[in-house]
């Protein structure tokens, strides 16, 4: 047996992000439910999100994102050899997105999975990524999160309907002489696998959104702070934070529990809405286009959603 030349380390070489034109505002889902802009702002930090038409598909989406990391990274098409797309809202469970999506950008016979990790999916994703580069099983991925909410959401259902929303965000992962890319620390809890889930393909996700907020606050900041110590970086060292956009009063509690006082918090989800396992790559991205983070700089990523499950790691901003 031979062993592949491995690479020291995997680092995220550019970034891309992609929304749906249509924004739809609080005020515009209170004419159809009983809601309102104080109650979505108040409790969840959202002021608009973006829903996809139906003539745009989740593929759709990820193929803009994933072209922009592609382009951002200044790679071309040939160069990269694994595409992974992590998501939970495919319309339909065959084909899996990646395939699709890596015949869209012209990039010939990849590597191609799905990850399902709900809105961890992008931190696990990453990880794996890194991982095939550092081990010799791929040279380049693209790792795109993208989520199409609105075609599983119940939208009678002010639970949710005024929480989830579309968009994609990718990155270009490739070898390093240096980690750019830190450990993962990943977990689940599957005894709470009932607190978000589509009961069947007849039905819409729902949540119970208490059992989720408790856990959020109370068990995933020890998860953040582990996974700076395993790369080696104080929270004093990070110039940001980029959790999981599920909502701001969740970002918020974790933010003050991780004393990064200096870092910048994400909080895309005033804008974005949650779009799950799009909503790391997608805050970032956004914060990178913006200026609010510099190349070269540290950010915490921390994913965790249904399943339940977790997963974050500190990443050097491309
Ligand atoms: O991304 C995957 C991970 N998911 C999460 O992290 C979600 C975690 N959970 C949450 O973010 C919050 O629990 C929610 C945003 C889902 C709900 O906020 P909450 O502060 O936990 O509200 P609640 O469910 O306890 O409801 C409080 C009240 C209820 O009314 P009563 O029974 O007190 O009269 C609800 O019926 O607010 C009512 N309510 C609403 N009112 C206006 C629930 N949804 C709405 C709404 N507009 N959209």
């Amino acid at each position: 047996m031979k062993i592949p030349d491995v690479a020291p380390g995997g680092r995220i070489l550019g970034l891309g992000h992609y929304q749906p034109a249509n924004i739809v505002t609080n005020d515009d889902l209170a004419k159809n439910m009983d809601t309102n802009d104080e109650w979505i702002q108040s409790r969840v930090g959202i002021k608009e999100r973006r829903v996809a038409p139906d003539s745009e598909s989740l593929e759709d989406m990820a193929t803009i994102a994933g072209g922009k990391a592609l382009a951002a990274s200044g790679l071309s098409p040939e160069e990269v050899d694994l595409v992974i797309v992590a998501t939970c809202t495919l319309e339909t469970q065959i084909p899996n997105a990646s395939a699709v999506v890596a015949h869209r950008l012209g990039i010939k016979a990849p590597g191609a999975f799905d990850v399902n990790a709900a809105c961890a999916g992008f931190c696990y994703a990453l990880a794996t990524a890194s991982a095939a580069v550092r081990g010799g099983a791929a040279r380049h991925v693209l790792v795109i999160g993208a989520e199409k909410l609105s075609q599983w959401v119940d939208w009678t259902d002010r639970s949710t309907a005024v929480i989830f929303a579309d968009g994609a965000g990718a990155a270009v992962v490739g070898p390093s002489e240096t980690p750019g890319i830190g450990p993962v620390v990943w977990g689940s809890a599957g005894d709470k696998s009932e607190a978000i889930a589509i009961k069947d393909r007849d039905n819409f996700l729902r949540q119970e959104g208490q059992t989720v907020f408790r856990w959020a606050t109370t068990t995933l900041h020890p998860v953040a702070l582990e996974a700076c110590e395993r790369a080696g970086v104080d929270p004093s060292e990070l110039a940001a934070f980029v959790p999981h956009q599920a909502n701001l009063r969740i970002i918020e509690a974790i933010a003050r529990k991780l004393g990064a006082d200096q870092a910048v918090i994400a909080r895309d989800i005033v804008h974005a809405g949650n779009t799950s396992a799009a909503s790391i790559p997608l805050a970032l991205s956004r914060m990178l286009e913006r200026g609010e983070v510099r190349s070269g700089g540290l950010a915490l990523l921390l994913g965790f959603g249904a399943g339940l499950t977790y997963a974050g790691q500190v990443v050097e901003i491309p």
